[in-house]
């Protein structure tokens, strides 16, 4: 094998190793429950209402508002509010 070979085989590898690295970091961001999402992010912007201030079907609603304001993923959006929805105890 050249030279220029072996080395561009070993900076791939470098490469991929790096870009595979990355992955898994955020794999670990969406790994946050819901209740950790609601504290970080649905503070940002105003008082937090509690959970015991709107039914399921409200949350609902304020869930899909506050995604678009919020720049939530759909995914964290649903975690916030089957966390709100448990914990509105109605
Ligand atoms: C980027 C800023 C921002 C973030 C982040 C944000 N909100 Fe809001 N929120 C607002 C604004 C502005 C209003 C009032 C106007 C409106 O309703 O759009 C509001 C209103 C509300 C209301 C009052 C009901 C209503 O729809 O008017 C609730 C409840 C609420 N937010 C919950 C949340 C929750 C839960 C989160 C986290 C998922 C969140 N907010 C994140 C900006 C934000």
């Amino acid at each position: 094998m050249k030279r220029e070979t072996i080395l561009f085989c070993i900076s791939t590898l470098l490469v991929s190793a790096i870009l595979l690295n990355s992955c898994s970091t955020s794999e670990k961001l969406s790994e946050k429950s819901g209740v950790q999402l609601w504290g970080e992010n649905c503070s940002r912007c105003h008082s937090v209402p509690p959970p015991s201030a709107y039914s399921d079907y409200g949350w609902e609603i304020i869930g899909t508002h506050m995604r678009i304001r919020a720049n939530l993923t759909y995914y964290e959006e649903t975690k916030i509010v089957e966390f709100l929805k448990t914990a509105n105890e109605n």
